[in-house]
């Protein structure tokens, strides 16, 4: 089962040193502010809270990890910049056909993207966070800022992440029974996933016009109503015009898995991580894409073992799956 924790002091003058880790996935992971952050990111993360500065109009795309972050990002580019790139009649040239939207909307907690980059970036900017609200600095939340959160049905989270995991693993593989046993325990990559869903499920409840809170599967079974009401909440609705000439269909078809998923970038392309010493390619975020894939890998009983504890977790919240 999951590896043991270690939190033996390694150095005494390196607090990031003494917080507890943990072995199993594809790269450690240690237990930062009660969220389990892959390592090797911590000091990004950590960087991000304390002196990342959001302005009012920025607009956060923030989700829990394997929850539909590619297609968020592409949906929401594709929504936010349909009059710069021309008639949606006309795509050939849309940065969507020959980019990996992970490349189009920046991280705000991965090793590659720096402080200085987002500080560059015009107004209003488009950013994505796996970094619970928690870790995000407080004035996120008192300036303002649109946050669109995304989560997913957790059984299908596991298997994704666990698909996800043994694919960009170089050598270690984790296998379904210690993936379940972690993922359980809270003890995933920006995890307790319950956590991180009730921070921005508390946060949608508080702030409704700034923050909206989505499913996977709602995106799934309505891509157009999902499209439009983005459109309306990030002030950006389509007209009666814009409807008429199917730019809203336009943004659903050019951003679903069956086009994202056939795009030689997104085919071919990838990004290495020399720290994780990870290369990921791009075809890793585009596995299956549907819903209730759990059930061709996990037991009745291990589905029900999970399904009581996200009743447990969200008793009395108002949030259920
Ligand atoms: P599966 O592993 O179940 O197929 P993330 O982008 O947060 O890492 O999430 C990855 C999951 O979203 C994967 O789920 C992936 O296939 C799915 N996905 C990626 N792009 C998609 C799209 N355009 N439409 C539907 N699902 C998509």
């Amino acid at each position: 089962q999951g590896a043991a924790i270690s939190s033996e002091i390694k150095h005494d003058e390196d607090p990031i040193a003494t917080l507890p880790t943990r072995e199993g996935w594809s790269t450690p992971l240690t237990l930062y502010n009660n969220f389990w952050l892959r390592s090797h990111l911590l000091p990004k993360c950590i960087l991000i809270k304390e002196n990342f500065k959001p302005r009012h109009d920025d607009i956060i795309l923030a989700t829990s990890p394997k929850s539909g972050t590619t297609w968020l990002k592409a949906i929401v580019f594709a929504i936010i910049n349909r009059s710069r790139y021309g008639s949606f009649a006309n795509t050939d040239h849309h940065p969507l056909l020959t980019q990996n939207p992970h490349t189009l909307v920046p991280f705000m907690c991965v090793k590659g993207t720096d402080l200085k980059q987002l500080e560059t970036m015009p107004s209003p900017r488009l950013l994505a966070t796996h970094l619970p609200l928690s870790l995000l600095p407080t004035a996120v939340s008192t300036m303002g800022c649109r946050i669109v959160y995304l989560c997913r049905e957790p059984k299908d989270v596991l298997i994704s992440w666990w698909h996800y995991d043994n694919k960009a693993a170089q050598g270690s593989k984790i296998d379904l029974d210690t993936a379940f046993a972690m993922f359980s325990e809270g003890c995933s990559s920006f995890g307790p996933f319950w956590d991180h869903y009730l921070q921005y499920w508390k946060e949608s409840l508080q702030r409704p016009g700034e923050v909206v809170f989505l499913r996977y599967e709602e995106i799934s079974s309505d891509p157009l109503k999902v499209v439009r009401d983005l459109a309306l909440f990030l002030g950006m609705h389509f007209t009666e015009e814009e409807k008429r000439n199917g730019a809203d269909e336009e943004v659903v078809r050019l951003c679903s898995f069956k086009n994202l998923s056939s795009l030689d970038v997104n085919k071919n392309g990838g990004f290495g991580n020399a720290e994780a010493k990870i290369y990921v390619r791009y075809s890793s975020h585009f596995r299956h894409g549907k819903t209730g894939d759990w059930v061709n890998y996990m037991t009745k009983e291990m589905g029900e073992k999970l399904d009581c504890l996200v009743d447990e977790k969200f008793k009395g919240s108002g949030l259920k799956f």
